[in-house]
């Protein structure tokens, strides 16, 4: 089976067949290109797109305006939305659909221990323990790191209003939480890929780089820097 991406100026083939993958998650900071990434993921393999639906979260804003005071209700609100939205991805569990998420469930876990005090987040793991079924088990992970000048430029560049209210400190730590949870995560094969070195996003050439690393990538943890760039690292 072949699927067609209609770019701007060409259109490019790929071999669907080749894709083992049942279920990829795209991860990372944000702004880093997660949900941009999973669209054009789940057009080239005909998949199911499983999306963040942060606009349905009513006290986001209320936390970029404040955060101390809205942490954990946002924490809470996004901890039910995803499990549930994640129980129903298992349930359904369609044969043969290829699927491609935009989050992982842990990410949840690792912005709490950013966003709440110490004794929220005892509370928020009390209700984790109980919330969180089964999530499917990814057969890939694609973890796209950019460092955070390049992470602020994107949220600007976006312009989502209440982003506009996200401070650089709470992006330089959420981007070393991220990197010290997949330093030693080895739940799933794992590719991380420099995002801020190639843009697989706008550019058709990188994305028909990285698209077939990933159908390539069946186990283990693979660095994916097509220009050799060193800026980045696992740590
Ligand atoms: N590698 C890249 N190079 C240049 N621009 C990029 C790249 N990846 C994404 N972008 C751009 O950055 C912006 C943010 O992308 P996107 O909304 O997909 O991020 P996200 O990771 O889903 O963020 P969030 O965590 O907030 O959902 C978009 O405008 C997108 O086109
Ligand atoms: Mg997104």
């Amino acid at each position: 089976m072949v699927a067609e991406f209609p770019s701007s100026s060409k259109r490019v083939l790929f071999e669907v067949s080749a894709t083992p993958q049942k279920f990829i998650v795209v991860e990372g900071p944000i702004g880093v290109g997660k949900t941009s990434l999973a669209r054009r993921l789940a057009h080239s393999l005909s998949g199911q797109l499983v999306l963040e639906q942060a606009d349905q979260n009513p006290f986001l804003e209320r936390f970029y305006k404040n955060p101390r005071a809205a942490a954990f209700q946002t924490q809470l609100f996004f901890l039910f939305q995803r499990a549930r939205q994640l129980e129903e991805v298992r349930q359904e569990d369609l044969f043969g659909a290829v699927r491609i998420a935009d989050y992982l469930l842990e990410k949840d876990r690792l912005f709490a221990r950013v966003t709440l005090d110490d004794a929220e987040y005892a509370l928020y793991e009390r209700v984790y323990e109980r919330v969180v079924v089964d999530a499917p088990k990814p057969d890939l992970v694609v973890y796209l790191q950019a460092p955070v000048d390049v992470l602020v430029d994107r949220i600007a560049k976006r312009g989502i209003r209440y982003e506009q209210h996200i401070e650089r400190s709470y992006l330089e730590k959420l981007t070393q939480a991220y990197a010290r949870f997949f330093h030693s995560y080895d739940a799933s094969p794992l590719l991380i890929v420099n995002s801020a070195a190639i843009d697989p996003v706008n550019n058709d050439v990188d994305y028909q780089l990285l698209f077939s690393q990933i159908t390539k990538t069946r186990r283990g943890r693979h660095f994916f820097n097509p220009t050799g760039s060193s800026l980045l690292q696992a740590n």
